[in-house]
């Protein structure tokens, strides 16, 4: 598939390196275009995948069978519009966490979710998708913890949407779980917003944890 990262961040290096490690082609773009540039240089010396690395101009959206969002929640609020009709048709994918600084309170009020935000914002035949919220980038490098591949929870409402990031996810060496609509994008965010809290605390795991759910 081709997937199209918005932002060359933390997040950003993360989701392309799993992107390209499940051999799928990756487009990088970003409003400083010479961090895109870096960025796509620097995932392209460590050859991960056999995949180009390309940091192109936001033309790259209009290619993308998968766009992800990885930048703040405010600032893929403002894109997801400013972005408009060209995300029609296009899986949309939302990995914000919108938390408070002292990691203390989400900043969207209950009943509803950054992740709906970003779709209200969108236009309506963008498909946004919630993913990659509870995966730290430091353990999107190896993909797991502890030998143990790295859950990606998923939601939204279009099914085929969510196929698509769970494609993605998989074929990069992690395991999906989806979860259905994009209302549980507000269950996520919260569960989120206690693993980020967990980090800060004496004891904490130095954002290398992940949360995981096992069944015998
Ligand atoms: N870090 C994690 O472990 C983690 C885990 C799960 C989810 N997330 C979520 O992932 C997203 C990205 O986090 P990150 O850790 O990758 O952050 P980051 O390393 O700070 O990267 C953020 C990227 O967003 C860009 N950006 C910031 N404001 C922008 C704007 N107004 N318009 C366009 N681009 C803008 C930045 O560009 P400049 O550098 O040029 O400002 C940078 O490329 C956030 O929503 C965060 O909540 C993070």
């Amino acid at each position: 598939m081709k997937i199209t990262v918005i932002g060359a961040g933390n997040m950003a290096r993360g989701i392309a390196t799993r992107a390209l490690a499940g051999g799928h082609t990756v487009t990088i773009t970003a409003k400083d275009a010479d961090k895109a540039v870096r960025l796509a240089d620097e995932l392209r010396e460590q050859n991960h995948g056999d995949g180009p690395v390309g940091a192109a101009d936001d033309l790259a959206v209009d290619d993308a069978d998968i766009v992800i969002l990885a930048v703040p929640f405010e600032a893929a609020k403002q894109l997801a519009a400013s972005y408009g009709a060209r995300l029609n048709g296009k899986v949309l994918v939302d990995i914000s966490n919108p938390v408070d600084t002292s990691l203390d309170a989400l900043v969207v009020a209950p009943g509803t979710s950054a992740a709906e935000q970003i779709a209200a914002a969108a236009p309506p035949q963008a498909r946004v998708v919630k993913a990659f919220n509870t995966t730290f980038a430091t353990t999107l490098a190896a993909g797991e913890v502890h030998g143990t591949p790295l859950d990606v929870f998923i939601a939204g409402d279009d099914e085929a949407a969510r196929r698509k990031v769970a494609d993605l996810v998989r074929s990069g060496g992690l395991n999906p779980v989806d979860v259905g609509a994009l209302k549980h994008a507000r269950e996520l965010e919260g569960f989120q917003l206690l693993h980020m809290a967990l980090q800060i605390r004496e004891g904490g795991h130095g954002w290398a944890s992940t949360i995981k759910i096992i069944a015998s």
